[in-house]
């Protein structure tokens, strides 16, 4: 194919099939985030990228390798936006919302943009929903926001879904850790993967994410950062898992999980499915009480969550599929002036709150009657050459005359 002429790499069309399991997913979202008080909030595509370099973390992947960077035509630097949180919180700032009653919940969906290498369910523009409640420190604001979560996915059906669960503590506690973490890869380095070795100072964390044997053998006999939480922190984390036991939330405790992105403190969380390959993870969250702050609010705590929309339906796989409403009537014409009268007719019809197509292939009237088939008309009216009109039931095969001025109620009664 000539150049120009394909979706760029990593990014994809939505064609009108797959936009109906998208718009069912959006109303089921939609749904849950309005009967929890949650408001819709759209922050812009593209952000100083300053932003991300302060809120998500200079050192993580997501800032250093996978933002799309550009200079304006002003000379500011810019970036697409990679995850929503920063922004979000930008925008709680700027307007000034913690004069709101706190929490203030937010929810958004939309396009998001990380130059990784593409694969099945990872992409370089993909989509997420997500939920932020700003201003709280109740472990209650983490139950809520992780019932929120597995409410959706639980309506949406999604199978296999597993919830992982874990604190980080504060950012003093887990540079302490970190500390600890980084002498204890030093005192085993010469069983770590390269790769591991060259990051002990950059992102010890990440080791426990290595594939490789001797470095997995070495992480077995790690400190984890679970088992130094203590004080506040610890009575936090068991308040939210007391909150989700009571709730009949199940999750695994998963000390070694760590996320992506800097600004976490306290509670953290990812949904894993089991129908997908490598690219498991439907979503993740957590706490985040500093990142406000950081970004030149008040003192503020935070938690929330997102998800990855073509992940979602990437695991509900078939059941993700959506037929095409049925259509109230297709209107056939088979000479020019009566084509005219279809185009009047099904715009009469639309106006009165029908759904109407006519056809616009000039095929004679077998093949708009298959027409009217393909796209599941309840019903077809013939319009004839002296003005009158033939109704026909297209589940009886069932046709009848009827008075053009009748055909609003008909087809309308045609519907229940
Ligand atoms: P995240 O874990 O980086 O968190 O992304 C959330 C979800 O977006 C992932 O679990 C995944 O399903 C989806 N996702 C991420 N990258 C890709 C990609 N390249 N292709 C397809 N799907 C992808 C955040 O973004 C945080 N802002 C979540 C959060 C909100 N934390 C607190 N509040």
């Amino acid at each position: 194919m000539s150049a120009g002429a394909q979706a760029p790499k990593g990014t994809f069309d939505v064609l009108p099939a797959d936009a109906r399991a998208r718009d069912r997913l959006e109303r089921v979202v939609r749904g849950a985030f309005e009967r929890a008080g949650y408001g819709r909030i759209e922050t812009p595509a593209f952000e100083e990228t300053e932003l991300f370099e302060r809120g998500v973390g200079e050192a993580t992947d997501v800032v250093e390798k996978e933002m799309f960077t550009f200079e304006d035509r002003g000379g500011r630097s810019v970036s697409l936006r990679p995850e929503g949180t920063a922004p979000v919180c930008r925008a709680y700032v700027e307007h000034g919302m913690h004069k709101l009653a706190q929490p203030v919940k937010l929810f958004y969906w939309g396009p998001f943009f990380r130059y990784e290498a593409p694969q099945a369910g990872r992409y370089r523009q993909f989509h997420q929903f997500g939920a932020e409640a700003i201003g709280s420190d109740e472990p209650l604001v983490d139950a809520e926001v992780i019932m929120l979560f597995e409410e959706i996915i639980g309506e949406l059906g999604v199978p296999g879904v597993t919830l992982r669960l874990s604190s980080l503590g504060s950012p003093e506690l887990r540079a302490a850790y970190r500390e600890e973490l980084v002498s204890y890869l030093r005192s085993h380095e010469s069983r770590l993967a390269g790769d591991v070795r060259e990051r002990i100072d950059a992102n010890p964390m990440r080791a426990f994410d290595s594939k490789d044997e001797g470095t997995r053998e070495v992480m077995a006999g790690a400190p984890r950062l679970l088992e130094r939480l203590d004080g506040d922190d610890a009575e936090h984390f068991d308040a939210v898992r007391g909150l989700l036991d009571s709730n009949g939330v199940s999750y695994e405790i998963d000390d070694t999980l760590v996320r992506g992105l800097d600004y976490y403190t306290r509670t953290v969380f990812e949904l894993d499915c089991s129908q997908l390959g490598a690219q498991s993870q439907i979503g993740g969250g957590g706490r985040y009480d500093r990142l406000v702050e950081q970004l030149g609010g008040p003192a503020t705590p935070a938690a929330g969550w997102a998800a990855g929309i073509e992940r979602i339906l990437l695991a509900m796989g078939a059941d993700s599929e959506v037929s095409p409403e049925p259509r109230d009537a297709f209107v056939a014409a088979t000479s020019d002036e009566q084509r005219r009268r279809a185009l009047a007719l099904v715009a009469e019809l639309r106006n009165a709150g029908l759904s109407a197509e006519f056809d616009l292939g000039a095929r004679g009237l077998k093949g708009q009657l298959k027409q009217a088939d393909r796209i599941g008309a309840r019903a077809t009216v013939i319009l004839e050459e002296d003005g009158s009109a033939q109704l026909r039931d297209m589940e009886s095969g069932e046709q009848r005359a009827v008075e053009p001025g009748q055909l609003i109620e008909e087809l309308g009664r045609n519907r229940s």
